[in-house]
C-alpha cells in the first residue's frame, strides 16, 4: 500500500519527539498503519539552529509552499503553535487537500469552528489528541468511547507545568521561580510561559473538551480563570497542615442545559483522586449520564507524551479512522445542540 506522506511544521520539543519515532520505529508505524508513515518534510523557521542528530538536514526546508505542492505529503503536523501563523499553515493545508494533525489547543479553542469548517468544506480531516492532555487519549474518550453519553461534566488537572510547579513546591520546598525554570527544561512549558501559569493554557484546553462534551463553540473571554501565579509557599503550607493540596483545576458541568466553565486553584482533600496527580501529570474525570464517573490520567506534557499522541493520529489517518472520528464529531456535537454556556 502507498505510504502516508507526512510534513512536520516546526521542530521544537514535540516536533523532534514526532520525528524520532517516525524514523526510528519505522517497523511498528508499519505493523500499526499497514502501510508506511514516511516523514518527508520539516519546516522551520531557522535552518541552521542546533538540533537533534537524528533528524536528517536533508527533510529540513524554510519554504511551506513545498508541502502544499507536494502530492506525495497528505498530512500536515502542526506544531508551530500560537494562533497567527498555526492558523494560516492549517487552512492553506486544507485548502490544499491535506489532513491536518495538530496540537495547538489555543488554535482550536480560538478558531476551532473556522478550523473544523474548513476541513468540512474539503472533505478533509482535522486530529488533535495531542491538543488537550499530552499524552492521555481524553479526545478519543470524550469524542467515541463515550458517545452513548450526554458529558455532564468534565473536571481535570489539564496544565502539566502548573501541576509540576505546585507539587515540586509542595513536595521538595523549591521556590516558585526554580521550579518554573526546571519545568521549562524539561519541555513541559508553553513558549510563552505565562500562559501555563495564569490558567490560559488550560482554559484553552477545558475549551476543547467543552466542543466535544457539550458540542458548544466557547469563547475564552467567557471562561473565568485564575492561575498559580498566586499562590506562594505559605498557601502550600497552610493547606498542608489542614489535610488538602492546591490543584489547578478546569472545570466544565452542565446544569439545566447551560454549561459554566471556569479554571482555578482549589483545595482537594489529601486523599481525593486528583490530589495524588502529581507533577506533570494530568487528570480527567468525566462524569457520563450513562456510565457514570470516569477517570483519566498519565503524563499531560513533553516530548514523547505529547509525540504518542500526535503519531497516534498519524496511525489513525493512515487505517482511515481518523476520518470517521472527524464525522462523528458532527453528529455528538449536534447531539448536544441547544446548550448555551452560562454567563458568569
Ligand atoms: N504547556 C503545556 C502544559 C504543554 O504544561 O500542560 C502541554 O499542553
Amino acid at each position: 500500500m502507498d505510504a502516508l506522506g507526512i510534513a512536520l511544521i516546526g521542530c521544537g520539543t514535540v516536533g523532534t519527539g514526532v520525528a524520532k519515532i517516525l524514523l526510528e520505529r519505522g517497523e511498528r508505524m508499519l505493523s500499526r498503519a499497514g502501510r508506511p508513515l514516511e516523514l518527508r518534510r520539516i519546516v522551520v523557521r531557522d535552518p541552521v539552529r542546533p538540533r537533534d542528530p537524528a533528524i536528517p538536514t536533508t527533510l529540513i526546508t524554510t519554504d511551506f509552499s513545498t508541502v502544499l505542492s507536494d502530492p506525495n505529503v497528505h498530512v500536515v503536523v502542526e506544531l508551530v503553535g500560537g494562533t497567527q501563523k498555526a492558523r494560516q499553515f492549517v487552512l492553506e493545508s486544507l485548502h490544499a487537500g491535506k489532513h491536518v494533525v495538530t496540537a495547538n489547543k489555543a488554535l482550536l479553542a480560538e478558531h476551532g469552528t473556522e478550523v473544523f469548517e474548513a476541513a468540512r468544506q474539503n472533505e478533509r480531516t482535522v486530529a488533535f489528541e495531542a491538543s488537550v492532555a499530552g499524552g492521555v487519549p481524553i479526545i478519543a474518550a470524550i469524542g467515541q468511547s463515550l458517545a452513548a453519553n450526554q458529558v455532564t461534566s468534565i473536571q481535570g488537572i489539564l496544565n502539566g507545568t502548573s501541576n509540576f510547579i505546585l507539587t515540586a513546591m509542595a513536595d521538595k520546598g523549591q521556590s516558585y521561580a526554580d521550579a518554573l525554570a526546571e519545568a521549562q527544561r524539561l519541555g513541559y512549558a508553553e513558549a510563552d510561559p505565562t500562559l501555563d501559569v495564569d490558567g490560559s493554557d488550560a482554559a484553552h484546553k477545558l475549551g476543547v473538551l467543552a466542543r466535544l462534551g457539550f458540542g458548544i463553540d466557547v469563547p475564552m473571554a467567557s471562561i473565568e480563570r485564575i492561575g498559580i501565579d498566586r499562590i506562594d509557599a505559605t498557601d502550600l503550607k497552610f493547606a498542608q497542615e489542614l489535610g488538602y493540596v492546591i490543584k489547578l483545576l478546569a472545570e466544565a458541568w452542565l446544569n439545566q442545559g447551560q454549561v459554566a466553565m471556569h479554571v482555578a486553584p482549589v483545595l482537594l482533600r489529601r486523599n481525593s483522586m486528583l490530589a495524588q496527580v502529581r507533577g506533570a501529570y494530568n487528570a480527567i474525570q468525566v462524569m457520563g449520564d450513562v456510565v457514570g464517573e470516569t477517570l483519566y490520567m498519565g503524563p499531560g506534557a513533553g516530548m514523547m507524551p505529547t509525540a504518542s499522541s500526535v503519531v497516534a493520529d498519524l496511525i489513525d489517518l493512515a487505517v482511515g479512522r481518523a476520518q470517521r472520528t472527524f464525522q462523528q464529531l458532527r453528529l455528538w456535537e449536534a447531539s448536544a445542540q441547544g446548550f448555551s454556556l452560562r454567563s458568569n
